[in-house]
Order: C-alpha cells, then structure tokens, then sequence
C-alpha cells in the first residue's frame, strides 16, 4: 500500500516536472538566442541542447525543479500556471548562471554527465556566460511585467541571489575550516539552495497575484523544500550512483567539502571521524579508494542516517508551511519528489 502511495506520488512528481521542462523549454530557447555569440551557444551547451561545435543534441535540460515551483505556487493560488510562465523561466536561468558558477568554484569537470562549461571555453568565458544568463533573467521578468509586480519580482531575485551567493561564500570557505557546526552548515545550505527555491516559490504566488503575507508562506515552503533537497544532493555526492547523477563518485570527499553528513561525523568524536579529518587535513589529493574509505567512516560515525532525518524534518516544514493544502497537491509532490529522488 505504502509501496503503491510512493509510486503514485513519484509518477505525479515526474508529470509536474515533464510539463514545467515543456512549457519552459520554447521560450527558454528564444531567451538564449537573443545573447551575442559565442554566449548563445555556450548557453546552449550548458543546457545540453548543443555540442560545443554548435550541433544539435536532441537532449533535455536539467530536472525544471526550481520552475515547477514557481508554476505549482501559482496552481496553488488558483491561477492558470502558464501566466507565469515567464517568471519560470527566469528562475531557471538564474539557477543555470549559478551552476555554471559553482562548477568553476568546485572545479567540477562534469555536470550531468557532460564537461562542464570552463572545461570546454575556460573560466573567464565560463563567468561571462554566468553573468549573461543572470541578466537575461532580469530581462524576462521585465518584459513580461514592466510595472510593479516586475519591481518587486526583480526584488524576490536578487535578494535570493544575494543570498545564494553568500551561502556559496560560506560554502566556499568551510573546505578549509575544521569545526563548522551543523547549524553553521544549515545556514549556508539555506542561502546556497533554499534562498532560490524560495524565490521559485514566492514568485510564482506574486505573479499570480497573491498578498505579501501568502507570498511569504510560499517562500518559507520552497526554502525548507530546498534544503531538503540540498540534505540530498549531499547524501549523493557521497553514496550516489555516478550513473544516475552524472557526478564522480566520492566527488564532494575528494574536494574535502564539508557537506552535512560529514559535518556530522566529524562532530561525532568517533575513531571514525577521527580518521576523516586526518584524510582531510592532509595537503595531498585524495584518492578514490580514499574517498570510498572515508565514506564508509562518515556513515559509520552516523551522517548519513542523520541527513536523511533532517531532510525529513524539513520536508515536514515544507508541509507545515503550505498555507491552503486545496490546490497545493502539485507542491506536495514535488515535495515529496526532492526527498526520494536518486540523481
Ligand atoms: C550548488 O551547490 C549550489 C548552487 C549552484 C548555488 P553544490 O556545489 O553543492 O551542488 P552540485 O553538486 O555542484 O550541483
Ligand atoms: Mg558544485
Ligand atoms: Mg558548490
């Protein structure tokens, strides 16, 4: 029964997430096409819609979690989810400048399975094309709403990317810092992924034209839902399946992050955790066979059980936060969906 439940829930999950990928995908095509080359193309390569020689793939892009948000807010608060279709879109390609970003800060060479965009142009183009796509968010959401509502759309954004980027600073900065606390990691974790989902949310319930105190309840259930979604991607950059995710495997233990199950054994004050923080104190690069060790140690001292609970609790905040359930059904899937998804 249980069994049945989930996998109705997941198959929900993957309709909302298939129409939000639809709907976004024409106009996000026509955004692209407006950049000066080579910006257009390298846009088109990080979505996956290219080659770095410029010919056509046939693929997809990305999983469209942050614009179904916005069009499950808006279906949540009783408006038709293709009037905000724009506000998606922009979420959208805010959250691909800052992949494109963070893979630089990472020095991560692949992205869903494909080089990644500093590999194949180098880092000063990889921040241009950061850069552009920032911009031509803001110029979506402008086109579609010049009067108020853009200001304040405009406001949601950039207030969230503020605090992105502060959360990547913090983010940043605890690969080489011993004794980050977990609340130290939630308050990173919420500014890095939470801050965007909450925007994702809050947009597309002040496009569709909700007062400010139900823009705020949307906002609270995106953060929470996107730090259940970072609690994840966490657990996966350790124990996924580098064929599912498209990332190395052990990747976030060779680049000694600190992510929360680590965070947590090493506040654990096993032998285990012991063992960790010598690997990621030492000045050498760490090894796969390293990394695998080191990744039975952090589930040994109990961070991976300990993620999972607190991707738990915050999907019950997600949940909590909902201001109406009536209409809210596609958000509780996509809620559900960010706490049993594998890539
Ligand atoms: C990405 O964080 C967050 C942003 C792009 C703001 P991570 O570095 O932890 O995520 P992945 O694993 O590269 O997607
Ligand atoms: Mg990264
Ligand atoms: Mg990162």
């Amino acid at each position: 029964m249980t069994d049945t439940v989930t996998n109705t829930a997941a198959a929900h999950a993957d309709a909302i997430l298939e129409q939000a990928r639809r709907r976004c995908e024409p106009p996000l095509r026509e955004a692209i096409t407006t950049l000066p080359e080579p910006l257009d193309l390298m846009a088109a390569y990080h979505l996956g819609w290219r080659d770095r020689e410029g010919n056509p793939t046939g693929a997809g892009w990305g999983k469209g979690l942050r614009a179904a948000l916005v069009f499950a807010a808006a279906h949540a608060c009783g408006v038709d989810a293709r009037t905000v279709v724009p506000a998606a879109v922009a979420v959208e390609l805010v959250h691909n400048f800052t992949l494109v970003h963070d893979d630089v800060m990472d020095a991560d060479r692949l992205r869903r399975g494909r080089a990644t965009v500093w590999t194949v142009w180098g880092v000063p183009q990889a921040i241009c094309l950061g850069d552009a796509l920032h911009a031509l968010a803001i110029r979506v959401l402008t086109a579609a709403w010049p009067g108020s509502v853009g200001v304040e759309a405009i406001s949601l954004v950039e207030s969230a990317i503020v605090q992105l980027c502060h959360g990547q600073s913090r983010d940043c900065a605890f690969e080489t810092r011993s004794g980050v606390r977990v609340e130290e990691y939630v308050a990173m974790a919420q500014g890095k992924t939470g801050a965007l989902t909450g925007c994702a949310t809050a947009l597309g319930a002040l496009c569709a034209g909700a007062d400010a105190a139900t823009v705020g309840r949307f906002e609270t259930v995106g953060r929470e839902l996107g730090l259940a979604f970072q609690l994840v991607d966490d657990i996966l950059g350790i124990w996924g399946d580098p064929a599912t995710t498209g990332k190395p495997v052990g990747g976030d233990l060779m680049r000694r992050k600190r992510s929360f199950p680590v965070v947590v054994a090493l506040s654990s004050g096993t032998p285990a955790a012991a063992a960790v923080e010598t690997l990621y104190r030492s000045a050498r690069p760490i090894t796969e066979v390293e990394a695998a060790r080191a990744a039975i140690a952090v589930q040994a001292a109990g961070g991976r059980s300990a993620a999972a609970l607190q991707a738990d609790q915050r999907v019950a905040a997600a949940i909590a936060a909902l201001p109406d359930p009536a209409g809210a059904e596609d958000l509780l899937a996509l809620i559900h969906f960010v706490s049993r998804r594998d890539h």
